[in-house]
């Protein structure tokens, strides 16, 4: 069998901050990339525009843009970032190296906790002001990764990993896409909205930041919209959760802190709007026990003002799954929870564990 490179591929949008007293206009030009020769001519340009092409393996296709740049897609197989998923899910590639040859071995279907590094993240944005309209197709593993230096609109958004739900060989009957989160966010001042993500985990992660607006998404397939896992020293506070469809996740809305975290917090977390259906495991998790489900909790994250406000979160889970489940450490849940714009049908009334704050809600 003829060795096949292992393709690398990540997409870096930057942009330099603003420098006062730099003129856009010097840059007024168009940069066109057919390759990732073309680049580091076309990102002097305020215009930007990407053709079709492929990534070559092992390379990083790289955009550090100036300020206030403009990026197209076109003629870009509908306006695409095709991350050859399949190719990583069945294969996992085990150089060894004995008399120069490469051996391939079935697919793992472990995404990123498979035996090779895959890339991940697959799209890296580090710009501010809007990023919109663009479809991600099968993922390696996670997509997003956001660290926007000033205010980012991301939205109008597809990442289609829905491919990956197929089991394969070596997947045990299981998706052969794993660990394809939708966003993982360590940021500030980020909304995300008008979005659509297909994929085998969560549709958000929110792991630290603050002021962050997830709104009128839909989440298919995967793991709900999470804030956390939240580690030692992280704070994660106002963030809004409104108005998005999840259907056929594992949980609807859930908040996951790691049972060995000290000195973090979670505050200032609202559920409004939001319609579920299809929950496989539970309606609603907070769980201090991360990466247990439901297990130890620890209690060196305080978690508090967690509300479900304003119109009805509407939340249907599976018949044996649980409604909602709270598992606090000791003390570590604190004040008056507003839950009253929450309904949760089917299933079982899960625990709450450690903490009576939760008014205005029953199960
Ligand atoms: C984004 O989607 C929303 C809702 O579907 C739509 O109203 C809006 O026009 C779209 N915006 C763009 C830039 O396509
Ligand atoms: C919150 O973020 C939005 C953009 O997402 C920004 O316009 C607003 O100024 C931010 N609010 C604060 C208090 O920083």
């Amino acid at each position: 069998m003829a060795p096949r490179a292992l393709i690398f591929l990540l997409f870096i949008f930057s942009a330099v901050k603003y420098v006062e007293g730099a003129s856009p206009s010097s840059n007024a030009c168009t940069g066109d990339i057919s390759s990732l020769d073309d680049v580091s001519a076309a990102v002097k340009c305020t215009t930007v525009n990407i053709h079709s092409f492929t990534v070559p393996a092992g390379k990083t296709f790289n955009l550090a843009l100036v300020s206030g740049a403009t990026v197209n897609m076109v003629n870009g197989n509908g306006h695409t970032f095709n991350g050859n998923g399949p190719f990583y899910w069945v294969h996992n590639l085990v150089q060894l190296m004995i008399i120069s040859m490469s051996i391939y071995l079935p697919q793992d279907g472990l995404g990123g906790n498979g035996g090779v590094t895959k890339p991940a993240p697959m799209m890296k944005i580090k710009i501010s002001g809007t990023f919109t309209n663009v479809k991600v197709l099968n993922s390696p593993a996670r997509v997003y990764s956001i660290s926007n230096p000033e205010p980012l609109l991301m939205s109008n958004l597809t990442i289609d990993d829905s491919l990956g739900d197929q089991p394969n060989a070596a997947s045990n009957g299981k998706a052969a896409g794993h660990n394809t989160d939708g966003f993982d966010v360590s940021t500030q001042n980020l909304v995300i909205q008008d979005s659509v993500i297909m994929n085998q985990d969560d549709c958000l992660a929110i792991n630290k930041g603050s002021n962050i607006t997830f709104q009128r998404n839909t989440c298919s397939g995967g793991h709900g919209i999470s804030v956390g896992s939240i580690s030692s020293g992280a704070t994660v506070s106002d963030v809004s959760i409104s108005d998005n469809f999840i259907v056929n996740n594992d949980q609807a809305l859930r908040i996951k802190t790691k049972a060995t975290a000290t000195d973090a917090s979670v505050s200032g977390v609202t559920y409004s709007g939001n319609t579920a259906m299809g929950m496989r495991q539970f309606g609603v998790l907070i769980d201090q026990s991360y990466p247990d489900t439901l297990g130890t909790p620890g209690d060196g994250c305080i978690v508090s003002d967690i509300n479900f406000l304003g119109t009805l979160n509407k939340i249907a889970v599976n018949s044996d799954a649980q409604q909602v489940a709270v598992n606090c450490g000791e003390g570590s849940c604190t004040g008056s929870w507003d839950w009253s714009a929450l309904e949760v049908s089917g299933g079982t009334p899960g625990e709450i564990v450690n903490f009576n704050g939760i008014q205005g809600f029953s199960q």
